[in-house]
């Protein structure tokens, strides 16, 4: 059980929780959320002993083994599957003893030698070291990486990917309690569909952060809510915790707005009687009355947060034009090819989404044009007077942790020189990242302190800064909090510019897209269709992709089948990989009707209680219907006016719960229609 009682929590001079007392019982899958900056990964900081409670006391049980995932870039080139394996640090650690004993001069005392030996290998058992290497690549497998990538050094794969590798270390690592801090941010669908089904099946007490609604429906029972520095606990997933703080605002509202009758009533009472000798007595017991009241607190309306791009100074058109070009990497053995043939031109105004399954390319064709890397060949022209804003995938690498945001924004100011566009004297751009929600200390915090999305926010704060007329965004919402991604999404439907937008969030693509373009086998085309139609093209494509990931798998069998030690590796990775506790990698071969039959059941199991609820609903509608019916045929005859004051009473309660159980139908309704599609 953890349990926190009084616990108050600083970051300099701010108090992110204050005097918050809440119990996690065992085996709890607990969805921690709350606003960018409201103090998630720093409470997650306090669980991990890295930080220290400013107030209060902290309990965690000393034995626990704890899970989480390393938040830096791993730099190593040992392979992809040591890295992951050696995430189970308690058998990384035996097999270096083990590899010590082995290299150690056995011949001055055999005997003990034998003995820790014999210790050794009964612990590596306990540990399961005969399975961990399937354990390991079944993870990686099922987080997306094709079979032959398991043995590539961990320094070869872009950072997303790397990332993912980070995840699986922290899921090969025996525990009994995992932190999760915003683990979907480098998923693809595929893979948030494996992490969700592994995480189902994770037995220990589970604490994850996340910005994703139906991610976090899928893998949690309790919700935390960080919320004005107060820490509330609810019984539920993520739409449950919706609903109950609903009616808990709803309840409040009306209780306060009640309360703020009564205290006008006491108040005017007083003022009127105050002078009065006769009544001076009263009008003092009304003043502490009011004293003594304990006071409601206002809803405080999120401070909602809205930016918008300003008015481009020009815009060429076309903005860019494309023509006969290829893009990828210079590299020692020559150049490596992504995409080639692109003919494309993108005029003033557009709004393209760029869809395309995972490392299709999407990153270097938004790179090139923002001029980060150089097509290998043919043209990219640019429109007179195109100025760019480029929002990066990795979009810390345009920040600098050791600067704060006013000298980021300074820095800024003075690259572009006279090209600004905007006032640069300090005093503006202190309002100007105001606008942004960076006042006051903030703006000179140093940005390798700040949250994942106070960073992201800067981020875009920069870019509507230089008055781009095209912007480049690749992957803006991760990180971002679900009222800023509305934030973004309002501001780029106002943008007169052209966007070009690379994006998982659907709502996102939604919302602002109206052409997409579709990356993928090498080429960029247009893509005819809506977002409905791309996700069955997603599906055919990784159907595809799995074809050819069997293929190499039998070409790397019979070459396997060459030498008969790796034969019979393969025969006992096999046969422990289908022992392995994990889910079957979603690449595996002849898995697909496997793979169809989990994403079918994933979905019934989704929309059963749905289903339910909507049974239910629609019996006690037609009850209430009936009801409804009988009482206004009563009404219609003779009664005493007792009755018809009775009668009417019910017949308001009926109408309002049917008007609420009309609205649950619709929202119910709705939600198994987005979940049917989305599978
Ligand atoms: N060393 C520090 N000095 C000053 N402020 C800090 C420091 N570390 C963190 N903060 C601030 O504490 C607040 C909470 O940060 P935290 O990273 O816990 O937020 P979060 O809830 O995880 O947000 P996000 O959803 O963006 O990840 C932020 O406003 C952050 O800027
Ligand atoms: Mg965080």
């Amino acid at each position: 059980m953890i349990t926190l009682k009084n616990i108050v929590l600083r970051r300099s001079a701010k108090v992110l929780l204050d005097k918050v007392s809440v119990t996690l019982n065992p085996g709890e899958k607990v969805g921690l959320v709350g606003r960018n900056g409201a103090g998630k990964s720093t409470l997650f900081a306090l669980l991990n002993g890295s930080l220290h409670e400013d107030g209060g006391d902290f309990y965690i049980p000393a034995q626990w083994r704890m899970a989480q995932v390393a938040q830096n870039m791993p730099e190593t080139d040992e392979s992809a599957t040591d890295f992951v394996l050696n995430g189970d640090t308690r058998l990384a650690e035996l097999r270096t003893q083990l590899r010590a004993l082995e290299d150690a001069d056995a011949s001055y005392d055999d005997h003990d030698h034998g003995m820790a030996m014999a210790q050794l290998y009964t612990d590596l058992a306990d540990a399961g070291d005969h399975d961990a290497v399937p354990r390991a690549q079944s993870l990686i497998l099922g987080l997306g990486f094709q079979s032959h990538e398991l043995d590539r050094p961990v320094n070869s794969f872009s950072g997303g990917w790397r990332m993912r590798l980070q995840l699986a270390r922290a899921l090969m690592c025996p525990s009994d309690l995992l932190l999760l801090d915003e683990p979907t941010n480098h998923l693809d669908l595929d893979a948030l569909v494996w992490l969700e089904a592994w995480l189902k099946r994770y037995a220990g007490t589970m604490i994850v952060i996340s910005h994703d609604r139906e991610f976090l429906d899928a893998v949690t029972n309790v919700t935390l809510h960080i919320d004005n520095a107060q820490l509330v606990r609810y019984g539920g997933n993520y739409s449950a915790f919706e609903t109950l703080q609903a009616q808990q605002m709803e309840l409040q509202a009306a209780a306060f707005s009640k309360q703020q009758d009564k205290i006008a009533h006491l108040q005017k009472f007083i003022d009127r009687f105050k002078a009065k000798a006769s009544k001076a007595k009263q009008a003092q017991s009304r003043v502490k009355a009011l004293e003594r009241m304990e006071k409601i607190a206002p809803i405080l309306a999120n401070a909602e947060f809205t930016f918008e791009f300003k008015e481009p100074t020009n815009l060429p058109n076309p903005m860019l034009a494309i023509s006969d070009a290829a893009f990828g990497y210079q590299t020692d053995e020559g150049n490596k090819y992504i995409l080639s043939g692109v003919n494309r031109s993108v005029l003033a105004g557009q709004r393209i989404g760029i869809l395309g399954a995972n490392g299709q390319g999407k990153s270097t064709l938004v790179k090139t044009i923002a001029r980060e890397m150089k097509p290998l060949g043919g043209t990219v022209t640019e429109g007179k007077g195109l100025s760019i804003g480029y929002f990066a995938q990795q979009e810390l690498d345009v920040l600098r942790s050791g600067e704060n945001p006013l000298e980021h924004m300074i820095r800024l100011a003075k690259e572009l020189g006279p090209n600004a566009r905007e006032s640069s004297r300090e005093q503006d751009l202190r309002n100007y990242l105001g606008t942004f929600n960076f006042s006051g200390d903030m703006v000179k915090q140093a940005v390798g302190t700040m949250s994942g999305g106070e960073k992201a926010r800067l981020v875009l704060a920069m870019i509507v800064w230089q008055r781009p007329n095209l912007l480049l965004l690749d992957e803006p919402t991760n990180h971002l909090d679900l009222a800023t991604r509305e934030a973004l999404a309002m501001a780029l439907n106002e943008f007169e510019g052209t966007v070009m937008l690379v994006s998982h969030d659907r709502a996102l693509l939604r919302s602002v897209c109206d052409e997409f373009w579709l990356v993928g086998r090498g080429v960029v085309g247009p893509f005819d269709g809506d977002l409905d139609d791309y996700q069955r093209y997603l599906l055919d494509e990784s159907k595809r992709l799995r074809e050819v990931a069997k293929e190499t798998q039998r070409t790397l069998e019979a070459e396997a089948q060459a030498s008969q030690a790796a034969a019979a590796e393969a025969a006992r990775a096999a046969e422990a990989a289908a022992k392995a506790a994990a889910p079957a990698p979603a690449i595996a071969s002849r898995d697909q009707r496997k793979l169809d039959a989990q994403a079918r059941q994933a979905l019934a199991e989704k929309t059963r209680p749905l289903k339910k609820e909507l049974e239910q609903v629609d019996q006690r509608m037609a009850q209430l219907g009936q009801d409804k019916t009988a009482l206004e045929e009563r009404l219609s005859t003779p009664l005493p006016p007792a009755e018809i004051a009775e009668s009417g009473k019910k017949l308001k309660a009926i109408g309002d719960e049917l008007e609420r159980l009309e609205e649950r139908w619709l929202a119910l309704n709705e939600q198994i229609e987005t979940l049917t599609q989305a599978a």
